[in-house]
């Protein structure tokens, strides 16, 4: 076995009295797409939000590269993250939403540009970049967030049910595109999703999670 990319070891969440996730243990390889495949309120969103650094776990670690992040702050961390939720900035364009994490790194504007334009090519929506979210269908700003998430080129890419608020058909070839994007750049995910058929179609590999814990995983 080849050494971890990510490694979430007895990682514990509580908030007040109440234990939501609970001895934690997951290793990602490097390249790997996994799914977190439960019940609604079971902890899926939580573990992510450890892993990107949005909530500081109670207990355990998390390591990444070998290096443990547990403590670092989002923004040190070289992760993307798409949400549950469309999550876009309703008063930026296409371009300037995907182009945020570069600004805010420092990039330069004509580097950004060309990346932005990249990223619009990738997703399939080239000529877009200025429109607004709400001239866009669902399935578009799920693309647009992903793209947001993936141009400052993270080493692990983390997305909470991107599609849940698609109909049928969308998150079918919404999916195929994900995964697709995935392997081209070989950047290791983990996926939430409450689908079991969409868990099985797209990953390596699932973490089946109840009441918390990792119940099981494998292929
Ligand atoms: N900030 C918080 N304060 C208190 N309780 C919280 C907080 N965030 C989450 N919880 C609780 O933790 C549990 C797990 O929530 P989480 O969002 O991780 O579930 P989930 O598996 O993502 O569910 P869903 O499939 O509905 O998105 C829930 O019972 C939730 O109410
Ligand atoms: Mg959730």
């Amino acid at each position: 076995m080849t050494e971890p990319f990510l490694s979430i070891q007895h990682v514990r969440k509580s908030f007040g009295p109440i234990t939501v996730v609970q001895d934690f243990n997951l290793d990602v390889e490097p390249g790997e797409f996994v799914s977190f495949l439960g019940p609604s309120g079971c902890g899926k969103t939580t573990v992510l939000r450890m892993v990107a650094g949005f909530e500081e776990p109670s207990a355990g670690k998390i390591v990444v590269a070998g290096k443990d992040i547990t403590r670092l702050k989002p923004n040190q961390r070289n992760v993307g993250m798409v949400f549950q939720a469309y999550a876009l900035f309703p008063n930026l364009t296409v371009a300037q939403n995907i182009g945020f994490g570069l600004k805010v790194a420092g990039m330069p504007k004509a580097d950004a540009d060309r990346r932005v334009a990249e990223m619009l090519d990738i997703i399939k929506l080239p000529q877009m970049g200025d429109r607004y979210p709400y001239q866009l269908s669902g399935g578009q700003q799920q693309r647009i967030a992903l793209a947001r998430a993936i141009a400052p080129k993270p080493k692990l890419l983390l997305l909470d049910e991107p599609l849940s608020a698609l109909d049928a058909k969308v998150r079918v070839s919404l999916r195929e595109e994900i995964r697709s994007i995935q392997k081209k750049l070989g950047i290791t995910t983990i996926f939430v999703t409450h689908d079991q058929e969409e868990a099985l179609s797209i990953s390596d590999r699932i973490a089946v999670m109840y009441g918390g814990k990792a119940e099981q995983v494998g292929t």
